[in-house]
C-alpha cells in the first residue's frame, strides 16, 4: 500500500526560519562559511533536531555529518538523502537546507506514518559545499568520493592561510582524513532536495524538477603580475598595470562564453583582488578566480582552453606575467535513471505536475555519483533568484518537494 506521509510544513519552516538567523551576516542576510562559528553553531542546532528525531549521528574527519534511521535489515546499504547548510557570504535561507531539514522532515513524516524501511535512510550534511573558504566547492562530498585526495586536502588553505587540516581538527573533527573516502556501494541511492536556483519552474507553473543531468563546472585561478607605481608619476606609456590586463581577461571569458553559442555555457569572474588596491597606486598584481560551467564538459573545456590562449596573448602584448592553476574541472553527472523512475512514480502518487531538467549549479550529488547513483529533486525558487539574501520557496512548494521526498525514500528503501 503506498504510504501517505503528512509533512508539518509549519515545523519545517519554523525551522529554516531558525536555521537563517545563525549567520555571521545580519538577517535576512546569512553567511555560513565553514568551520566557522555560525557553521559550528547551525551543525549544533542540525544535529539536535535529528537526535530528536532519534536518528544515530555519526561524524568524518572533515565533518560530513551521517544522521541514520536504521532500517530492517542491517545488510543492505543504505538509501542517502541530505546536501549543505553552509552558505556563501550574503547569500538566502534556502540553497542546501532545504535538502537537509526537508529531509529531515521526509524522514520524521515517514517515522510518524508508522514507515518501516527495509534499508536504513541515512540525512547527510555534506561539509562546506560552497568554496568560499577553500576555493574549491563540494570539499566534503569531493573527498567521500575520492576526487580530492587527502593530500590535496591538507594543503588547502584559506585566504589568511590557515589550513584545512587545522581548521577541521580545531573544529572538532578528528581522525585521518584517509578515512573521509567511502567504499562503492556505501550507499545504495543518494537523492538531494534543492531550489532549483533558475526560474524555469516557477515561470511554468510547475512543482518540481526531477534533475537528468547536473553541470560541469571548472574554476581557472589566474594572477597577473604587472608593475605598480605612482599613480600620477607614472605615465601611460610603458604601464604594466595588472588590473587592465586582468581586465581584458575578464571581458575574454564572458565572450569565449557567449561564443558557444549554447545557452549552457556560463563564465562568471567572482572574484577579483587587486594589490596593493590603494586609489594612487598602478596595481601590480590581481588575482582572479573564474568559474565556468556548461551541460556538455567538452564544450566547456573548450572555453577554458580559450580562456588560458587569452592569458598567454595578454601576457605577451602588455608586458605583463600571467600565471594559471587549475582549481578543478569536473564532468557533467548523469542522473540514475531508477531514482529518477521512483521520483515520477511518487509525483504522479502525490498529484503533482513535474518537468525533466539540468542543474545548472553544482551540487553535493555530483560527488556522491562517483560512489553510487544519484538524482535530484528540484522545487521552485522565486525569480530563480538564489545567493542573495532574498532568495525564497514558498511552504507550498517545500511541502510539495518534501513530500514527494518523503515518498520516494519509502520506494527506494522499501
Ligand atoms: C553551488 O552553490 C554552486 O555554485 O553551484
Ligand atoms: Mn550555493
Ligand atoms: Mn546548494
Amino acid at each position: 500500500m503506498a504510504i501517505k506521509p503528512e509533512v508539518n510544513i509549519g515545523l519545517l519552516a519554523d525551522q529554516l526560519a531558525a536555521l537563517a538567523l545563525i549567520s555571521e551576516a545580519e538577517p535576512p542576510q546569512v553567511t555560513r562559511v565553514v568551520f566557522s562559528d555560525a557553521d559550528m553553531r547551525a551543525r549544533a542546532y542540525v544535529n539536535g533536531l535529528c537526535a530528536e528525531a532519534k536518528l544515530q549521528l555519526k561524524v568524518d574527519a572533515v565533518g560530513n555529518t551521517f544522521a541514520r534511521w536504521e532500517g530492517g535489515n542491517a545488510e543492505l546499504a543504505p538509501i542517502g538523502t541530505g546536501s549543505h547548510i553552509d552558505a556563501i557570504p550574503n547569500a538566502g535561507s534556502y540553497d542546501g537546507t532545504v535538502g537537509v531539514l526537508g529531509g529531515l522532515e521526509a524522514i520524521r513524516a515517514l517515522q510518524r506514518a508508522g514507515f518501516k524501511p527495509k534499508r536504513s535512510i541515512e540525512l547527510v550534511i555534506f561539509t562546506a559545499e560552497e568554496p568560499t573558504r577553500f576555493g574549491i566547492g563540494c570539499l566534503g562530498s569531493r573527498m567521500m568520493g575520492s576526487v580530492l585526495s587527502p593530500a590535496a586536502a591538507r594543503a588547502l588553505r584559506d585566504k589568511e592561510g590557515n589550513g584545512l587540516d587545522n581548521l577541521r581538527r580545531h573544529a572538532g573533527f578528528s581522525g585521518e582524513l584517509e578515512t573521509v573516502a567511502v567504499r562503492t556501494g556505501r550507499f545504495h541511492q543518494f537523492l538531494e532536495l534543492h531550489i532549483e536556483q533558475g526560474p524555469l519552474l516557477e515561470e511554468r507553473g510547475i512543482d518540481l524538477g526531477l534533475v537528468t543531468a547536473i553541470a560541469a563546472p571548472a574554476s581557472l585561478r589566474i594572477v597577473v603580475e604587472g608593475e605598480g607605481g605612482h599613480a600620477g608619476g607614472k605615465l601611460m606609456p610603458g604601464r604594466k598595470d595588472a588590473l587592465a590586463a586582468a581586465a581584458e581577461l575578464i571581458l575574454a571569458l564572458e565572450s569565449l562564453a557567449r561564443s558557444t553559442g549554447a545557452v549552457d555555457t556560463v563564465g562568471t569572474v567572482g572574484i577579483c583582488e587587486v594589490f596593493p588596491g590603494a586609489v594612487n597606486s598602478i596595481p601590480s598584481k590581481v588575482r582572479l578566480e573564474t568559474d565556468i560551467r556548461d551541460t556538455d564538459g567538452a564544450r566547456r573545456d573548450g572555453v577554458l582552453e580559450g580562456l588560458k590562449l587569452a592569458c598567454a596573448e595578454v601576457a605577451v602584448r602588455r608586458g605583463v606575467t600571467v600565471t594559471t592553476e587549475l582549481v578543478n574541472a569536473d564532468p557533467p553527472t548523469l542522473c540514475d535513471v531508477e531514482i529518477l523512475a521512483a521520483l515520477e512514480a511518487s509525483a504522479k502518487e502525490a498529484d503533482r505536475t513535474w518537468q525533466k531538467m539540468v542543474a545548472r549549479a553544482y551540487h553535493d550529488s555530483s560527488f556522491v555519483a562517483c560512489i553510487a547513483p544519484v538524482a535530484m529533486l528540484f522545487i521552485p525558487c522565486r525569480g530563480g533568484v538564489s545567493h542573495r539574501p532574498d532568495e525564497y520557496a514558498s511552504r507550498e512548494w517545500i511541502g510539495a518537494g518534501v513530500d514527494v521526498l518523503a515518498r520516494t525514500l519509502a520506494r527506494l528503501a522499501g
